[in-house]
C-alpha cells in the first residue's frame, strides 16, 4: 500500500520517460496475484531481464518488419475464408474476425490449424486472458501483500483459489501448445512454425532443447497477443529516483501510459470522438495528425514486439472486407436506421458491446469472386 501511481496523459512525456529513459521504466510493477499466479511466466509480463531481452530477440526475428513480409500469404487467404463466412453468416462478424486472428496466429506460432468451432487452444486463451484481467484487477491482496498468509479457511479469502487456478492456467497457457508442437515435430508431422523452427534451432545434439522456458514463454504471448490482440496494461515500475519537468518521481512509482488519452488529444485531433476521416487526408500545406501507430502499441523497451504483424493482418482484412460488402447501419422493426451505440465492455481489455448491422456483398459478382479466391488457395 502507498505505492504511487502516475498517470502519463501526453505524448510527448511518454516519449520522453518511456523511449528516451527507457532504462529506468522497463520494468513491470509488482501485483501480488500476479506473481503468485505464475503470470509473469507469460512473456509480456516478464521482468526486464535477461530473458526478457531473449524473448524479444525471439519474437523480432519472427514478427520483425521484415519478416512478417513471410506471413502475407497466410494473412491473405485466412481473409479470404472471412469473407466467405461473412458471405454466409454476415450477424457473426465479431465471431468471424476472432475466429480469423486465432487462426493465423495458431499457424504461425505452432504450426496448428484452429477447428471451426469451440477450440479447445482458444478457449484456453479465452479462460487464460479471463484469469489474468481478473488478477489484474481490484483485490486487497495487490494492496496488502502480506494478507495471502492468511489461512484459506478464513472468509474472504478467495484470492487462495485464483492463485491456484492462476497457476494451473498460466502453466498450460505456456506449456500445452508448446508441447503439442514438440510431439508433432518428434512424429515428422510438424507444419514449420515460430515453435518448431526455435526447437530446430535450439537442439542440442545430446537430445536437450536449449532455452524451453523462453522459446515457451515467447511464442504463448504470441499467442495470446494473436488470439486477443491482448494489450497488457501499458504500465511501468519506475527503477531509480527521476525528475521530470519539475516533478519528483520517486523509484518504485507505477507509470501509466494513458494511451486513450493521447488519442484523444484535442489539439492533434479536434473533436476526437466525431468520425472525421478527412482528417488523415494529405493537402498542400496541412499538417497531418499523430500517426496513432506512434501511440497505441505501448513504448520504449516493452513497445509491442507483433505491431508489424498485427497492422498487416488489420490492413488486410479492412481493405477486403471494404472491397467486396456494404456495411449499413441494420433497420429497427419500423424501418428506421438504428445507430451504434458506441459502448465498450467494462472489461480490462475493452471491446465495443455487440452492435447490429448490415453487411451485404457490394455486387452479383462479389460472391463468386470470394468462392474463387478460397478454392484458390486450397
Ligand atoms: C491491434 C493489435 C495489437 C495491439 C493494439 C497491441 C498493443 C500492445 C501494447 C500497447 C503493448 C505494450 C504493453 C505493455 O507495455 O505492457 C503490447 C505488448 C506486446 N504485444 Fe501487442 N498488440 C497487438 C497485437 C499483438 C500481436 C498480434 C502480437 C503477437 C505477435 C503481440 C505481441 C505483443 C508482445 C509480445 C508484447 C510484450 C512486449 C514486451 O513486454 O516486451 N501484440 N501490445
Amino acid at each position: 500500500m502507498g505505492k504511487p501511481y502516475i498517470f502519463i496523459n501526453t505524448y510527448d512525456a511518454a516519449v520522453e520517460l518511456l523511449d528516451k529513459r527507457g532504462y529506468n521504466y522497463s520494468s513491470k510493477p509488482h501485483n501480488t496475484l500476479i506473481a503468485l499466479g505464475g503470470w509473469t511466466k507469460i512473456g509480456s509480463l516478464l521482468p526486464y531481464s535477461d530473458e526478457h531481452r531473449k524473448m524479444r530477440q525471439y519474437l523480432h526475428r519472427f514478427f520483425g518488419k521484415s519478416a512478417v513480409e513471410d506471413f502475407h500469404e497466410l494473412q491473405t487467404q485466412v481473409t479470404h475464408r472471412l469473407l466467405l463466412g461473412l458471405l454466409r453468416r454476415p450477424d457473426r462478424l465479431d465471431d468471424l474476425i476472432r475466429h480469423s486472428t486465432g487462426e493465423t496466429i495458431m499457424m504461425v506460432a505452432y504450426g496448428y490449424e484452429v477447428s471451426e468451432e469451440n477450440d479447445e487452444y482458444i478457449k484456453l486463451a479465452d479462460e487464460g486472458i479471463k484469469g489474468f484481467a481478473e488478477a489484474e484487477g481490484f483485490s486487497f491482496v495487490n494492496m496488502v501483500p502480506w494478507l495471502r498468509f492468511i489461512p484459506e479457511w478464513v472468509p474472504g479469502t478467495g484470492f487462495h483459489k485464483r492463485i491456484r487456478d492462476g497457476l494451473q492456467l498460466t502453466h498450460e497457457m505456456v506449456y500445452k501448445p508448446y508441447e503439442m508442437t514438440k510431439k508433432k515435430i518428434f512424429d515428422g508431422t510438424a507444419i514449420p512454425s515460430m515453435t518448431s523452427k526455435l526447437i530446430e534451432t535450439n537442439a542440442t545434439e545430446d537430445g536437450n532443447i536449449n532455452d524451453e522456458f523462453i522459446i515457451a514463454t515467447s511464442t504463448s504471448i504470441a499467442y495470446l497477443g494473436g488470439a486477443d490482440t491482448v494489450a497488457t496494461s501499458d504500465s511501468f515500475c519506475v527503477k531509480e529516483d527521476d525528475v521530470y519537468d519539475g516533478q519528483f518521481i520517486p523509484a518504485g512509482t507505477t507509470m501509466l501510459a494513458n494511451i486513450w488519452a493521447m488519442q484523444r488529444d484535442p489539439v492533434e485531433y479536434p473533436e476526437p470522438e466525431k468520425f472525421i476521416p478527412e482528417r488523415w487526408i494529405q493537402s498542400e500545406g496541412k499538417k497531418l495528425p499523430r500517426d496513432v501507430r506512434r501511440t497505441v502499441f505501448g513504448f520504449g523497451r516493452r513497445i509491442c514486439s507483433g505491431r508489424h504483424f498485427a497492422e498487416n493482418s488489420i490492413y488486410v482484412i479492412i481493405a477486403s472486407i471494404l472491397a467486396t460488402f456494404d456495411i449499413e447501419k441494420a433497420l429497427d422493426e419500423n424501418g428506421v436506421p438504428i445507430t451504434p451505440p458506441l459502448r465498450y465492455t467494462p472489461s480490462f481489455i475493452r471491446h465495443s458491446e455487440p452492435f447490429k448491422c448490415k453487411i451485404t456483398p457490394r455486387s452479383n459478382k462479389t460472391a463468386s469472386l470470394i468462392q474463387q479466391a478460397v478454392e484458390f488457395s486450397k
